[in-house]
Parts: structure tokens; C-alpha cells; sequence
């Protein structure tokens, strides 16, 4: 069985590798062609879903960063 990875990029967009399934709200799903996708967390790509780059340009900087795994699974 093969696994997904999702990685968190500080002021940047989720890095998932691995056999996913990306859909949107209607349940259509986005054509991927690679095992590597990042998604956008900013707002300003215009390739949405997917980043396109665009948060280095416009200085987007992400209001919190996600807590440490360690503490992150202590909140559990
Ligand atoms: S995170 Fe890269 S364009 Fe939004």
C-alpha cells in the first residue's frame, strides 16, 4: 500500500505526495499527473486548487504556523 504525505511549508502552500484523489465541492475530480501536488493556502494562484507560485510574489505570510507535531499530538 502505497502512502500519502502532507507537509506543511511555512508561508507556503501543503506539499502532498502520494496516489490521492483531489475533488471539488461538486465531487468532479482534478485531473493529477504527478504523485507530487502542492495546494495553495494563500488565495492568490490562479491555478486553484494548486499553488502556482504566486504566494513568494505578493509577500503572503501565513497568520500562524501549525503547532510542532510533538505538541500537536498532545493535544489529542
Ligand atoms: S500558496 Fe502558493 S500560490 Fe498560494
Amino acid at each position: 500500500m502505497s502512502e500519502v504525505t502532507i507537509k506543511t511549508r511555512e508561508d507556503g502552500p501543503l506539499l502532498v505526495s502520494g496516489p490521492v484523489t483531489l475533488t471539488d465541492h461538486a465531487g468532479n475530480k482534478y485531473e493529477i499527473a504527478s504523485p507530487n501536488i502542492a495546494l495553495c493556502r494563500c488565495g492568490h494562484t490562479s491555478k486553484r486548487p494548486f499553488c502556482d507560485g504566486t504566494h513568494k510574489t505578493t509577500g503572503w505570510v501565513a497568520k500562524e504556523l501549525a503547532p510542532p507535531a510533538t505538541q500537536q499530538q498532545q493535544q489529542q
